[in-house]
């Protein structure tokens, strides 16, 4: 049995009053009785502060991007290394603002992937198709082309901690969410994926959350299903009420 993942994608949102708020808000939301994993990925710049904040609490956090080397002449970047500095447990790789707006490519992801797991960094890794791929009926293709080569050279062994997130684009931030069954069929598309690449035992295993418009009243239907292991929600994680009732959904 799958335990379900909840993590909220700040973006590039909170500066660090509102993460003191945000953070305290959702701290008070969070008990023991709540089943789910619950990550938050503020923006580097309150990472610090939320480690303090999170230090004797179960909600986990992880940074939204990094890259895959631990030092050097790479102005404007963070490495692996200082997100450990800082207490980070996840990194959020691939999600499809950063393909698309600052054009990252399947084999960048794929390093950075390969670095978070070498410093024991536990990616959520981003896959899914823009609207005119889903249009022409290409969807399975995309998704299976950013599995395989954001996962070439990984070992099974290596995956154990690593959280596949769909996020269909045409959903991200549009109010449109994926219906239950158009989300469902591409998790269980990526699950038999990962049963051929590796194992029936690794597929079993392996986080698949779902991304694009989760809100407190599309959560429960879309983590009903059988292969939606959890979300990964932008707009709906800046509002501690909101991100709370997604996070009961997934109880
Ligand atoms: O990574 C989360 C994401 O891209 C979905 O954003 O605002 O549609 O929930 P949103």
């Amino acid at each position: 049995m799958r335990k379900k993942i909840i993590a909220g994608n700040w973006k590039m949102n909170n500066d660090i009053s509102a993460t003191i708020s945000l953070i305290t808000e959702l701290k008070k939301g969070i008990t023991e009785n709540t089943k789910a994993t619950v990550i938050v990925c503020p923006p580097f710049t309150s990472l610090e502060t939320t480690q303090t904040l999170l230090k004797d609490s179960i909600i986990k956090f992880g940074a939204q991007n990094m890259y895959y080397e631990d030092s050097g002449a790479f102005t404007g970047e963070i490495s692996p290394l200082m997100l450990k500095s800082v207490g980070c447990e996840y990194v959020i790789l691939g999600h499809s603002e950063r393909r698309t707006i600052f054009q990252e490519s399947d084999s960048l992801i794929n390093k950075k992937i390969k670095t978070a797991i070498k410093h024991e960094l536990k990616p959520i890794f981003c896959i899914g198709e823009t609207l005119e791929q889903r249009e022409k009926g290409i969807t399975f293709e995309v998704c299976e082309r950013q599995v395989k080569n954001g996962l070439e050279g990984i070992s099974e062994s290596e995956l154990s901690h690593l959280i596949i997130a769909y996020e269909p684009v045409w959903a991200i931030g549009t109010g449109k969410t994926a219906t239950s069954e158009q989300a469902e069929e591409v998790h269980s598309f990526v699950r038999k994926l990962i049963e051929k690449m590796y194992s029936k035992n690794l597929a079993e295993k392996i986080v698949i959350q779902y991304g694009g418009s989760v809100k407190p009243e599309n959560a429960k239907e879309l983590l009903s299903q059988p292969n939606i292991d959890g979300a990964l929600v932008g707009g709906a994680c800046l509002k501690a009420d909101s991100f709370l009732k997604i996070i009961d959904a997934a109880n």
